[in-house]
């Protein structure tokens, strides 16, 4: 899930609404917000943000300038109006929004339950709000706005947040209280300050926002401070103020990020997605900006000068999650391709004590968002056990950039479909620059056909026939993907973004191993898309397992430069231009993208939104 709250924005419930609707890409299943209006109003819905919308009550609601709001994705407890957050405490006198999970919730809500208080929730984040109670003075009398009472209000969410074992972004509004106070570990959270100022702390600002993530706010202002793991802020119509946790002020920089409110809109496509494939071509230029030289053959990364002159003893570990282990999965093919050993493991696998991790070693963690938590502690175990770790994202002063001892930056540009088109693409091709960079080797060959994927990627959006493919097979039982080598990874991503936005069943495969035991479930009804590029030895072996589906009567779409005779077996052709294997994976899979596009829009699916997923996992 996903939280923003804001403080003296004039009306609080409209930039809540806003801000949580530019989060949606994270997904979720329920919504929820609460007004700090003298007393607490809160508002929650299962489902879409429309219907939190249509509980709320129109008119007098518009006054509030202080709220939080959430979009929850269910980790303890189905999604229902009473899981979806804010959570209070049964006097109201606090409520909370949270990300991560709390892990001793178990112990806590025994000890609370013990002392009386009743649970409306099955969630972990609901102990915190009694906590927070549980510690407050009786003083909600007299003094309700005074500094006394305030005083009461910070020291009770603190002690509450020194309880708290786990993962946590958290925000409080408390009764009779027109401030925020939050907190974070393991889990984003930003602080924007819309209005000139110069970006000492505490400062005015004409309005503040605390979100997950900086498009939630993004439309009121581009200046943002990064919140480290236990530090505090609070904010209130006289300012905001970060503090350590021992209470102790703390001046944080004013960082200006470059992303345009329109770089989050849809410009005119159907969906986010269709927009972010269509983006491919900018953003992969962006990634290759001042990095390559044509004239000297070389790359140059450097942000990254220092790893690239160690010598590691150990292969170089790649570890990431999702579409971004396809990623990993292709960068160790890259290196072991260059004789320099490599491997790919999924975050969630990743032990230093199977593997050993110490400091000869290099890891490599792949994240576009740089929260993943089962990748950020793959990075921080590597850390620990003593390894040289490097974080592959797009972004900065994500968790992961921080965790790591170095970041490269992919520089794909804010991503809001939940299923990775352009992240993946300029993942590709920065760890093509690394493998570059890593392994010494670059000619002016290779240079050259790196600096023509992104006009190549501009050809395929051009002239892909992926659209009346897909209207073809929309109606297949299943649908199989496979290549061999760099287009391994390929097939298994093609398959991942088919299953993600179509939810038929899609798997992709080594070439070799179909005849191993995935053959059994190739008809007629089952398409499979192969990938074959080049006529060299890998291209031959796959064609010949091109013919073996053929022999089964399954529909045969190749994804081709047209070197081979390739296109004699197939029934469809999806064409790239010819480049080398290493580019050709980087177009190859550009057409796949099309394909569960085309798919998925044929079906009516909610494309940016599949069900059950969000945009970044920041639980383990
Ligand atoms: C989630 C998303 C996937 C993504 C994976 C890794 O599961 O749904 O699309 O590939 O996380 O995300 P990351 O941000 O670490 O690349």
């Amino acid at each position: 899930g996903s939280d923003g709250s804001d403080a003296t924005a004039p009306d609080a419930i409209d930039v809540l609404l806003d801000g949580l609707s530019t989060l949606e890409y994270r997904g979720y299943d329920s919504a929820g917000v609460a007004l700090a209006n003298g007393e607490l109003d809160v508002y929650k819905a299962e489902g879409e943000l429309e219907s939190l919308t249509s509980t709320l009550p129109t008119g007098s609601l518009r006054d509030p300038a202080v709220g939080i709001g959430h979009t929850r994705w269910s980790t303890h407890g189905p999604p229902t109006d009473t899981n979806a957050h804010p959570h209070t405490d049964a006097d109201e006198r606090v409520a909370i929004v949270h990300n991560g999970i709390i892990e001793n919730y178990r112990t806590l809500r025994d000890e609370l339950e013990a002392d009386g208080v009743t649970f409306e929730s099955e969630t972990d984040t609901e102990v915190v709000p009694h906590l927070i109670a549980s510690y407050l003075g009786s003083g909600d009398g007299d003094d309700r706005m005074g500094e006394r009472d305030r005083g009461d209000r910070e020291r009770a969410f603190r002690r509450a947040i020194d309880r708290l074992e786990g993962s946590y972004a958290i925000a409080a509004v408390f009764e009779g209280d027109e401030t925020v106070y939050a907190t974070r570990k393991e889990s984003p959270l930003v602080l924007g300050l819309e209005g000139d100022s110069s970006g000492e702390a505490p400062e005015r600002a004409s309005g503040y926002f605390l979100a997950s993530d900086v498009p939630a706010f993004i439309e009121h202002t581009d200046r943002v401070v990064y919140l480290e793991d236990e530090e505090f802020v609070r904010l209130d119509s006289s300012g905001w103020e970060v503090s350590d946790s021992d209470g102790n002020a703390l001046e944080k920089a004013v960082q200006t990020v470059d992303w345009d409110a329109d770089d989050t809109g849809k410009s005119g496509y159907d969906h986010y997605m269709l927009k972010e494939i269509h983006e491919q071509p900018s953003s992969l230029r962006q990634c290759l900006r001042g990095r390559v030289n044509e004239l000297q053959g070389s790359v140059t990364l450097e942000e990254l000068d220092a790893v690239v002159e160690q010598e590691f003893a150990s292969p170089v570990q790649f570890v990431a999650c999702g579409t971004s282990y396809h990623a990993a999965l292709y960068a160790a093919s890259l290196l072991q391709q260059e004789e320099t050993p490599a491997t790919a493991t999924i975050a969630s696998e990743f032990t230093t004590d199977r593997v050993p991790v110490n400091d000869g070693s290099l890891v490599v963690g792949i994240t576009q968002s740089g929260e993943t938590a089962d990748t950020l502690r793959a990075l921080r175990e590597a850390n620990r056990a003593g390894a040289t770790t490097l974080a592959v994202t797009n972004t900065v002063g994500s968790s992961a950039a921080r965790a790591a001892d170095h970041a490269l930056y992919i520089r794909a540009g804010p991503e809001i479909g939940v299923a990775a088109t352009k992240t993946f693409a300029s993942q590709q091709l920065a760890l093509l620059l690394l493998s570059v960079a890593l392994t010494g080797r670059s000619s002016h060959d290779d240079i050259q056909s790196l600096r023509r994927v992104p006009d190549q990627v501009q050809t395929i959006l051009d002239t892909s026939s992926a659209r009346a493919i897909a209207a073809e097979l929309v109606d297949s039982q299943a649908f199989f993907f496979i290549g061999r080598g760099m287009h391994h990874p390929v097939a298994l991503e093609g398959a991942l973004k088919f299953k993600e936005i179509t939810y038929e069943h899609a798997e992709g495969f080594a070439a070799g191993e179909l005849k191993h035991g995935p053959l059994a479930l190739v008809t007629e009804d089952t398409p499979v898309f192969a990938i074959v590029t080049g006529d060299g030895g890998t291209a031959r072996k796959t064609i010949s397992n091109i013919k073996e589906v053929e022999a089964r009567d399954a529909p045969v779409v190749v994804v081709t430069d047209g070197v081979s005779d390739v296109e004699r077996y197939a029934d469809h052709v999806l064409r790239i231009p010819e480049t080398d294997e290493c580019s050709a994976a980087v177009l190859a899979n550009v057409q796949l993208q099309l394909i569960a596009y085309w798919v998925a829009n044929e079906m009516g699916r909610s494309i940016d939104k599949p069900r059950n997923l969000a945009k970044s996992v920041t639980v383990e």
